[in-house]
């Protein structure tokens, strides 16, 4: 096949705001003429928005990157950018790591993508990688491919300084999104049909309009007034700057999803110490129990670290103590990798051995199964509301959505669509979803 060079494709890896992200690339690369490429093989554009969080985050691209060198040697004007927090934190060793590469962007310079596209197909290796504690991307409405449910960013940046995180290396400091361009983008989202709406920032409870100082319970209540009958999704809260007026905003307005992501990473007050998270366990389930007496029946999730640096046993059976008592909905579980650059990896040795960061992480996660696994047990018998998305992976005559709790449901779809929202006898579960029919 052809490649058109005004033809791109954008491969995303990473979080949701990666995903948010390269939608604003392809709205920006669309108002200089360039379209979206019906395929891989067709787009004389291939650009890769990266992650670099851990390891093997980097290592994917390695291998994608194998797979687009054989792409490039049957089309040698196929044009290869690498975007996002890789290239901000390996810069222009990577034109060294990976000669196919002929541009690199930062996430703060994609307003420059479209020249550096330019420059590229000219012959240069190009690469604009400057922090501009600015940008906000306002005024660049994403180009959106699911219609019901939305990612919305409303900060970029991170400004806390995890000992194990790249973030604040890669995305710069915290900045907040106009309250009033949030609130634009969720009315016309909510006016286009879309059905849920997910708020995102690394540490959303630090939101602080610029002009106004409004915070972000404020911000919430704007935008359930704003998109009124649209769920309301956020991520991710910190749980050291999680506040009462947060729950508050939870709890008096029924748009706002019933699931809260808190992650904690360690369950002993030692770690999160040496991981400058700013918070002990005490605080952390303190929170936890106001949380649940304001909002009975929210499912709480969370993020777990098994093996950084220093971790002995007696640490690590604190964070399965924990997992124990709050009974999670669900968690991301990740072993510990030095990322160059972080405080850990200048001054902390990475003293678990791979095996026991191994061992560790498989225990959490087989625990983590078994709590998620009896709490969907629970809710056999129980009618629950589920937002449909979309036909179910195994069959047409089947939907899946989620509950307001986050839960995934997959129910006969009778004669309901995607968008609509359904209520549904919950029959049968496993240890990730649960399944039943229309009431
Ligand atoms: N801003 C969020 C917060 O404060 O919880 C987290 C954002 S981070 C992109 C997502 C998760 O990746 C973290 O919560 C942590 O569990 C994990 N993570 C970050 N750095 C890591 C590392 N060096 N090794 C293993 N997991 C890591
Ligand atoms: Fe990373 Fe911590 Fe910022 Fe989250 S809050 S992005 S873990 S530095
Ligand atoms: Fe990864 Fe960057 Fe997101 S490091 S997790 S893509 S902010």
């Amino acid at each position: 096949m052809k490649r058109d060079r005004r033809k791109f494709h954008i491969h995303t890896f990473g979080c949701q705001m990666n995903q948010a992200d390269s939608g604003i690339i392809a709205t920006l690369l669309q108002n200089e003429g360039y379209e979206p490429a019906t395929s891989e093989d067709e787009a004389g554009i291939i650009l890769l928005n990266t992650c670099a969080v851990r390891e093997n985050a980097v290592e994917r691209i390695g291998h994608y990157l194998q797979h687009v060198k054989g792409f490039k040697r049957k089309h040698p004007e196929l044009i290869v950018g690498l975007a996002g927090c890789i290239a901000q934190y390996r810069r222009e060793a990577l034109f060294g790591d990976f000669p196919v590469l002929d541009f690199l962007a930062g996430p703060d310079n994609y307003r420059d993508i479209a020249s550096l596209v330019a420059e590229a197909s000219g012959g240069c290796r190009v690469s604009r990688l400057d922090f501009d504690a600015t940008e906000t991307y306002e005024g660049i409405l994403q180009s959106r491919v699911e219609p019901l449910t939305s990612f919305v960013p409303v900060m970029r940046g991170c400004n806390n300084m995890c000992a194990f995180c790249v973030v604040p290396f890669t995305r710069g400091r915290e900045r907040s999104h106009p309250f009033g361009s949030v609130l634009r983008e969720v009315r016309e989202l909510g006016l286009g049909g879309c059905r849920e709406i997910t708020l995102l920032g690394q540490n959303v409870n630090s939101y602080c309009d610029p002009q106004s100082g409004a915070d972000f319970p404020q911000l919430l209540e704007a935008v359930c007034r704003e998109a009124p009958g649209v769920r309301i999704r956020f991520t991710t809260s910190h749980p050291k700057d999680m506040s009462p007026s947060l729950v508050d905003a939870m709890a008096s307005q029924p748009d706002i999803c019933q699931h809260l992501h808190l992650p904690v990473q360690s369950g002993s007050s030692r770690m999160l110490e040496r991981m400058n998270r700013g918070h002990g366990i005490l605080s952390y389930l303190e929170k936890i129990r106001l949380i649940r007496q304001r909002i009975p029946g929210i499912a709480i999730s969370t993020d777990l670290i098994a093996g950084f640096c220093g971790e002995s046993e007696s640490d690590h059976r604190q964070t399965l103590e924990l997992m124990r008592e709050v009974r999670f909905d669900s968690a991301f579980m990740f072993h510990y990798s030095p990322r160059p650059g972080t405080l850990a990896a200048r001054t902390m040795p990475d003293d678990v051995s791979e095996e026991d960061k191994k061992r560790r992480l498989q225990e959490i996660i087989d625990l983590q199964n078994t709590i998620s696994g009896e709490l969907l047990r629970e809710a056999v018998g129980t009618v629950v509301e589920v937002l449909a998305e979309s036909e179910s992976r195994r069959s047409a005559a089947q939907l899946m959505g989620r509950t307001s709790t986050n839960r995934v449901v997959v129910f006969d779809r009778g004669s309901f669509q995607p968008g609509d929202l359904v209520r549904v006898l919950i029959t049968g579960s496993t240890s990730a979803t649960l399944s039943g029919k229309t009431v």
